[in-house]
């Protein structure tokens, strides 16, 4: 037999598109390598808990087509990502507000908050660069005990050399407002992520461990790829480059290990960058707790998980010369954050596979 549609990863892109298909009556089959469905936003339950394999995932968004479409697939909790940092031996509140700021500079009003700012970075001359764009938003102080560190941790390059765009995307507020992201619609589907991806994919074959490169394959007559892109072209163009880490799970038999969902670690003498506690995520009440923690590590190609795109004009050139290539190609489609090399959140991709179904299948 032939199959209409053959895709390759069972994340949120090709999930979407495969119950599209099936919905149509096409014939579909899923090719996924991991041995589990759900890609990046795969969590697993073990102990009463679930665990967010691959790192914290906080649906959020503004777009209530979005919102009511997940909502089908589970029963979401409110949620609202409050982060804390533990630098100097100090914890902080994040993102930067002002908590932080009275926090560090003992200032007690927004104009207070703005004074010190401008008094701590008022020598920043020459280049724009991470550091320098940061002291300019926060002020040194809290530049070097909340984000000098991290940031060189996550990046493994001093935070001069990085570009200042990187920092645009920080929140800075002037409020005692602590919510992480600004989104109207924010929370975790009760019972994890993965029931989300066994309804998406019911009825729908797929082959698990199964690699589209090195496995056998069952025919098919159009593919749609959600891979990385330069994997496809055999990076003829050369390898893209990502930001990855890996987390450690492990179970402490404590019933609450930190107190909060996500804790940052600023200093560079730690070799983390944050501890991620599950249970927090859904509030359940559990003798023991999963904690993850996250090392930032360096990106080997088909060695290590390729995670956050690096879209820097050296990248996002290569990518464009793939994209070329792939938009050649008759009966093949790209999609999703690895195919499209881009920073999409789940909202995000949903939004684009729902809109690549309706225009393109
Ligand atoms: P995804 O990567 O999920 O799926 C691709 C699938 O293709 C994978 O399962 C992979 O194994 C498979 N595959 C690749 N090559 C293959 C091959 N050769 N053969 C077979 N299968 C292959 N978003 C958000 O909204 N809120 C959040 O809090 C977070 N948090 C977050 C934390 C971390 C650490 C990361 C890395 C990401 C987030 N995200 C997030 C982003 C979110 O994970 C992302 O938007 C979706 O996973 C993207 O879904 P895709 O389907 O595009 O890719």
């Amino acid at each position: 037999m032939s199959f209409d549609y053959l895709i390759v990863g069972s994340g949120f892109f090709g999930a979407i598109c495969a119950k599209h298909l099936h919905d149509q009556g096409k014939s579909v089959v899923v090719v996924e390598k991991r041995n589990h469905i759900g890609g990046n936003c795969y969590t697993e339950q073990r102990d009463g808990i679930n665990i967010h394999t691959y790192g914290p995932h906080i649906f959020h968004t503004n777009n209530p087509t979005v919102w009511a479409w997940i909502n089908q697939f589970a029963e979401f909790k409110p949620f609202r990502l409050q982060v804390m940092a533990m630098a100097k031996g100090d914890v902080y509140s994040l993102p930067f507000s002002m908590h932080t700021f009275e926090k560090a500079y003992n200032a007690r009003t927004p104009n207070e908050a703005r004074y010190h700012i401008a008094k701590d970075s008022q020598f920043i001359t020459g280049e724009d660069n991470l550091e320098t764009a940061a002291i300019k938003k926060v002020g040194r102080k809290v530049y070097e005990l909340l984000i000098k560190g991290y940031t060189e941790k996550q990046w493994m390059r001093d935070a001069d050399t990085l570009p200042a765009s990187i920092v645009k995307r920080l929140p800075v507020r002037f409020t005692y407002d602590t919510n992480y992201f600004n989104d109207t619609f924010q929370g975790i589907p009760v019972g994890g992520y993965t029931q989300i991806f066994e309804k998406l994919l019911d009825g729908i074959p797929v082959m698990l461990e199964t690699d589209f490169f090195t496995s056998p394959l069952p025919e098919y007559k159009n593919l749609i790829y959600t891979g990385p892109i330069d994997k496809f072209f055999d990076y003829m163009h050369g390898a893209l480059e990502y930001k990855t880490v890996i987390h450690k799970h492990r179970y402490y038999p404590s019933e609450n290990v930190q107190g909060c969902p996500v804790m940052n670690y600023c200093d560079k003498s730690v070799p983390y960058t944050r501890i991620i506690e599950h249970k927090h995520f859904e509030g359940v009440q559990t003798e023991g707790s999963w904690i993850s923690t996250e090392f930032p590590t360096p990106y080997i190609v088909e060695q290590t998980d390729p995670y956050y795109p690096v879209n820097d004009e050296r990248n996002n050139a290569i990518y464009g010369a793939y994209k070329a290539m792939a938009e050649s190609l008759p009966n093949v489609y790209f999609g999703g954050r690895l195919a499209e090399y881009k920073y999409y959140d789940m909202h995000q991709v949903v939004e684009s596979a729902l809109n690549f179904c309706k225009a393109k299948l």
